[in-house]
């Protein structure tokens, strides 16, 4: 570890490299050996991940992080979790950034600029025990070749920022919407979300495990599934697929 710190009601342990940031942090709280509000954040990552098992290519310049929350509800829907997330991200680069900046969220847990992707979310949970929330963040380079395209903060113009004043601008932001989530529910957050999501009544095609679909993207329901109309006017409920 090089430093140990505190933001806010957060303990921060930043590292040169490791492995992952979500596997560290998933083994320390396997062993008890954590407390609710731990951050684990790495320079660089050797075996960094991103959904469906795909590497998330994680060189130095990048933020690479996890967060740990116990939530006290047990009911608590994981997946509500990557919308919290998204919007704390999107309100931390609107506020570190003057300029005007297009972001929009790719459903389920994208954020991208110009339609590009810039950040991308891994949740983890145990039985409810604890969640984990992975969060890369593209600031230098970002990888080549991807299935969506990918960008970097500084490909769209976004200069000079540093990856620990995102994390704790993220921070500052996730904690306030959390805390929100926690008085209100869900509906505020499906508001903010869905006012920047990425082709909202526009057509998507969607891969399922075993099935491709295309329709309109019409809607987001109250547990963060997504509301397709397919083209034969079926209406169905998506809880995990891509998107494009
Ligand atoms: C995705 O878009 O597929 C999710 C990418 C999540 C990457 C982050 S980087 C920090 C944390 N550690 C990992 O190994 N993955 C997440």
């Amino acid at each position: 570890m090089i430093k140990k710190w505190h933001h806010n009601n957060f303990t921060i342990d930043s590292y040169q490299e490791i492995p992952s940031t979500n596997d560290l942090m998933f083994e320390l709280s396997s062993n008890n050996q954590i407390n609710d509000n731990q951050v684990i954040v790495a320079k660089s990552q050797t075996n960094g991940h991103g959904r469906y098992g795909r590497e998330w290519v994680s060189k130095e310049g990048n933020l690479y992080f996890s967060l740990l929350i116990k939530p006290e509800n047990k009911q608590f829907l994981t997946p509500l979790l990557s919308f919290i997330s998204c919007v704390a991200l999107s309100k931390s680069l609107e506020n570190l950034v003057s300029s005007e900046i297009k972001i929009s969220y790719k459903w389920p847990n994208d954020l991208l600029i110009n339609n590009k992707k810039v950040a991308g979310i891994l949740l983890k949970n145990k039985d409810n025990d604890f969640i984990i929330i992975g969060i890369g963040v593209n600031i230098t380079s970002n990888p080549q070749n991807t299935e969506f395209e990918a960008t970097n903060l500084e490909e769209q113009n976004i200069k000079n920022l540093k990856a620990e004043k995102i994390l704790t601008e993220f921070l500052n932001n996730f904690e306030n919407l959390y805390q929100n989530y926690q008085n209100f529910g869900f509906a505020p957050i499906r508001n903010l979300w869905l006012k920047k999501a990425f082709k909202l009544n526009e057509e998507i095609k969607v891969n399922l495990a075993d099935q491709k679909l295309t329709g309109l993207f019409k809607n987001l329901d109250n547990t963060g599934n997504l509301i397709l109309k397919c083209d034969n006017e079926e209406v169905k409920t998506i809880s995990s697929a891509q998107i494009f």
